[in-house]
């Protein structure tokens, strides 16, 4: 079975990414492959490992983690074939907690297919594949990057529905 998991990108108390992600998990579900069982979908949220900021004193491509957290964050990711980083844009780029977590390892996200569903007020956010080097380094053969953009209302309430469909504007994958 293909393992990907649909990877909550913001940690924000009262994120809207929840809701993204469930459209998304909802939305790939619909794939035959997933109906098949060829292919397995896991929603990871970063936010219940809680990692600090990155304090493992080796590089992630040493490969020796040293702290409880890093070790737990790795076995998951180790688990995975692929990811979909269902992530916000904050500031043109995608929010620090995502950017540590992916940052903390490395073999375990290397030559594997990244893709991501980024959201934000513009609908053109920037994908996640840009910030991960081991994606940008990969020498898989499968390696395609694939993004597709969302935009999330500027309502200030708590819940807000997605789009069932992206906007005509959105960024279309490669
Ligand atoms: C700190 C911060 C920075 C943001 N920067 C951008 C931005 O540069 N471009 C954009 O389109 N939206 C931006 N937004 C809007 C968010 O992408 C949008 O509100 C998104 O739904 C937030 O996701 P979350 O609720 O899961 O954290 C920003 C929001 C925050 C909180």
């Amino acid at each position: 079975m293909i393992r990907i998991a649909i990877i909550l990108g913001s940690t924000r108390p009262g994120r809207r990414v929840e809701d993204v992600a469930r459209w998304v998990a909802e939305a790939a579900g619909r794939h035959p492959a997933v109906k098949t069982g060829e292919a397995g979908l896991e929603l990871v949220d970063i936010a219940e490992y809680e990692l600090p900021l990155l304090d493992e004193p080796a590089p992630a491509v040493i490969g020796y983690y040293q702290n409880a957290h890093t070790k737990r964050w790795a076995a998951t990711i180790d688990r995975f074939d692929g990811f979909v980083f269902v992530t916000p844009e904050y500031n043109s780029a995608i929010p620090a907690a995502l950017k540590n977590a992916i940052d903390y390892l490395y073999a375990e996200w290397n030559e594997k297919q990244p893709g991501s569903s980024a959201t934000g007020f513009t609908a053109a956010p920037a994908p996640p594949n840009n910030y991960g080097r081991p994606w940008a380094r990969s020498k898989s053969p499968t390696y395609t990057p694939r993004s597709r953009s969302t935009r999330t209302s500027t309502s200030t309430s708590p819940n807000p529905k997605p789009a069932s469909a992206p906007p005509a504007n959105a960024r279309k994958p490669p």
